[in-house]
């Protein structure tokens, strides 16, 4: 009997020595290879998951949100095979000792970031980029991605909590986010409890944003997260000189939260030769999946204007078209085999403002989105090369559907707008919950303050229908 309790004991240490060294291993596996995305797949088969919300986002869904399922635009020879980082023991030293980490979450191939180079100074703020800077570059993604301050690095700054305000919506308590995501800077602690308001170390609102009741400690650093446009997210009157950080689609954000971003997988490689004819088998025009019928940029109206001097199939409550959502990846595909064109227009026009319905709906799919939201210029900087029409390039729906008629006709012309397929990888909103960590760490090194965040968020930023200095006329 005390034998075996004996070898009972003895399994147990070994047991249990076994499960701390596996768990060391998988620290030492987390910090040195990190396993691949398992989100990520082909641009032609989206997870379904990510198909759920096609036609617009509600208002108020959970910041889960914003990180739908990654989209992988067909690689070109990439690998999922980080080499081991323990040969590469030196990493460069950035900002007065912290440390950029390899590509530490993906490697492909050659593919290195525009910004992959840089070793002396790191912009992490909107305010430190050079105007030099690659345009992709300047929302400094890859940058905090990669980057670990020198307190974190050294162990020398506690764990931050960080606090959102209006719960956690869906989002991990505690440190549940930041270890699932593997993030290089994980020492935070996310709460939705309001008890702990003076002594969070950031807090972070969301929907709706109010001034809260404790004193605020000098360092607390005060956040606003909107993934809405200015027409759909709450005043921020009386804020002015409060706001240190914002967490938004806006590429001058601290935080930058796009819905989805593409990188290039080779620096200055936009084109590759296609084996595919985009058009063939296609007999139908434009296509649309919509919902919302009431957005004020008076999409609907041109797009029925539209409709008026070509084929435009309007799916969804304001249309007569129908295409259940519950089988959006169906739908998808259809639309893929038999459109040439596809209405990506967002709800609302404002700068930067470019959703899933361009990335996901349209340049996943192989068909071309025109599109109506951002600026021109903003839908250039972040979209692959020639890979959509933008409404504001023509003078009326009329001289758009006459440029359609015209690609319609000439395979080889529509097909120029496919060339960049297979150039680089639509990603999401790459790793938000791991950037606002290791910012909580660096703010201790480091200041920011917004000024008047109503007047950068709101003045002169959105227009109700065409861009100034666009050709198309003011209405429709
Ligand atoms: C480093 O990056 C800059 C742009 O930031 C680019 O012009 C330059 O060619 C890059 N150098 C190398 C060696 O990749
Ligand atoms: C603008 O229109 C020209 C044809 O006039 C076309 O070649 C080009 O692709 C268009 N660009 C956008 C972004 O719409
Ligand atoms: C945050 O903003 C407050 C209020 O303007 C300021 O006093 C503080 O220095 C800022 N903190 C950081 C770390 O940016």
């Amino acid at each position: 009997m005390a034998r075996q309790a004996d070898s009972y004991t003895r399994f147990l240490i070994l047991a249990i020595t076994f499960a701390v060294v596996l768990n060391l291993h998988h620290l030492l596996f987390v910090t040195q290879r990190p396993a691949s995305d398992p989100r990520r797949v082909q641009a032609n088969e989206p997870e379904s998951g990510s198909l759920g919300k096609l036609a617009g986002r509600n208002k108020h869904e959970g910041a889960a949100a914003a990180q739908p399922a990654a989209v992988q635009a067909a690689p070109a020879g990439h690998s999922n095979n980080p080499k081991s980082s323990a040969s590469r023991s030196a990493y460069p030293t950035v900002r007065g000792g912290g440390r950029l980490l390899d590509n530490l979450f993906r490697v492909q191939g050659n593919f290195k970031f525009p910004e992959f180079n840089e070793t002396t100074t790191l912009a992490i703020y909107p305010n430190e980029v050079p105007a030099s800077y690659p345009v992709r570059a300047r929302d400094r993604i890859w940058n905090q991605m990669r980057y670990v301050p020198v307190n974190a690095a050294t162990g020398k700054s506690r764990t931050k909590t960080i606090l959102l305000y209006n719960g956690l919506g869906g989002e991990g308590n505690g440190r549940e986010r930041f270890q699932r995501d593997n993030c290089p800077v994980s020492d935070c602690i996310m709460t939705g409890d309001r008890s702990q308001a003076a002594t969070a170390d950031v807090i972070m609102w969301q929907h709706s944003v109010f001034n809260p009741f404790h004193k605020r400690p000098a360092k607390q650093i005060w956040a606003v997260y909107f993934l809405e446009s200015p027409h759909h997210t709450p005043s921020l009157n009386g804020f002015a000189g409060k706001v240190n950080w914002t967490a938004t689609y806006r590429s001058d954000s601290v935080i930058v939260a796009p819905y989805y971003k593409f990188t290039p997988y080779v620096h200055n490689v936009f084109v590759k030769t296609q084996t595919k004819n985009y058009a063939s088998g296609k007999t139908k025009k434009v296509a649309w999946f919509v919902s919302n019928c009431g957005a004020q940029n008076g999409r609907l109206e041109y797009a029925r204007e539209l409709g008026k001097h070509i084929q435009v199939d309007i799916y969804g409550g304001c249309g007569t078209h129908q295409c259940s959502r519950s089988r959006s990846g169906e739908c998808f595909r259809l639309l893929e085999k038999e459109y040439k064109f596809y209405l990506a227009f967002e709800n609302s026009n404002c700068w930067n403002y470019i959703t899933e319905k361009f990335f996901l709906n349209g340049l996943s799919h192989d068909i071309l989105p025109i599109v109506m939201g951002a600026r021109m210029q903003d839908y250039i900087d972040v979209a692959p090369l020639n890979s959509f029409l933008h409404v504001d390039n023509f003078t009326s729906p009329k001289h758009l559907a006459d440029y359609l008629h015209e690609l319609d006709k000439d395979d080889s012309k529509y097909n120029t707008y496919f060339q960049w397929k297979g150039t680089g990888l639509v990603d999401t909103n790459a790793f938000f919950w791991c950037r606002l960590c290791m910012m909580a760490h660096e703010a201790e090194l480091s200041s920011f303050n917004y000024g008047d965040i109503e007047q950068w968020w709101r003045k002169d930023t959105c227009v109700r229908g065409a861009w100034p200095g666009s050709k198309r006329s003011r209405g429709v």
